[in-house]
């Protein structure tokens, strides 16, 4: 997007911009996620990473068939959002030195990261439904489920396999 020119003119424009923003967003957090895990001490906690670094690889892949029925060349645009997301997710980490108190910090920053992929592709699905995009609805609500079911089991992890109550003994 040019500073000077106004290149999103239409609801089409905007779509495309909000794919290419996620689809960089999904990126950095394939990117992100292998420290998660390695730093992650709780068992559930890690091994339920692995299991949505494996997905987001494969919602990557999805949104790389959403460019092409678009017509678009897959492409990335910078997303300050999700670059703040993860720096403060790292930065918090590097803060702490209890393995307990370090697991309750990488749930809640992976749940931001969570709640911010959610947010965008509820925009994205209601924006390509007005548009009429049956197929793009498609390709972007399975990743839209597996966001959803990622946080539901950080929850889990957080309030019933003992992440929050470790950490607070510590
Ligand atoms: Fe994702
Ligand atoms: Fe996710």
């Amino acid at each position: 997007m040019g500073l000077f020119t106004k290149d999103i003119k239409t609801m089409d424009d905007l779509l495309v911009h909000g794919i290419q923003d996620i689809y960089y967003a999904e990126q950095q957090i394939a990117k992100a996620l292998p420290q998660m895990i390695e730093l992650a001490t709780n068992r559930d906690l890690s091994s339920g990473l692995k299991n949505h670094l494996e997905e987001t690889h494969k919602q990557i892949q999805r949104l790389e068939q959403v460019f092409s029925k678009l017509g678009q060349q897959p492409k990335g645009a910078t997303c300050p959002a999700i670059d703040g997301i993860i720096k403060e997710a790292n930065s918090t980490a590097g803060e702490i030195d209890d393995k307990a108190v370090l697991d309750a910090a990488i749930v809640a920053s992976c749940q931001a990261v969570e709640h911010y992929e959610i947010c965008r592709y509820g925009t994205l699905i209601a924006w390509a439904q007005s548009a009429g995009h049956d197929e793009i609805v498609r390709l972007l609500t399975t990743n839209l489920n597996e966001e959803h079911a990622a946080n539901t089991k950080l929850n889990t992890v957080a309030l019933r396999k003992g992440v929050n109550t470790k950490a607070s003994a510590a």
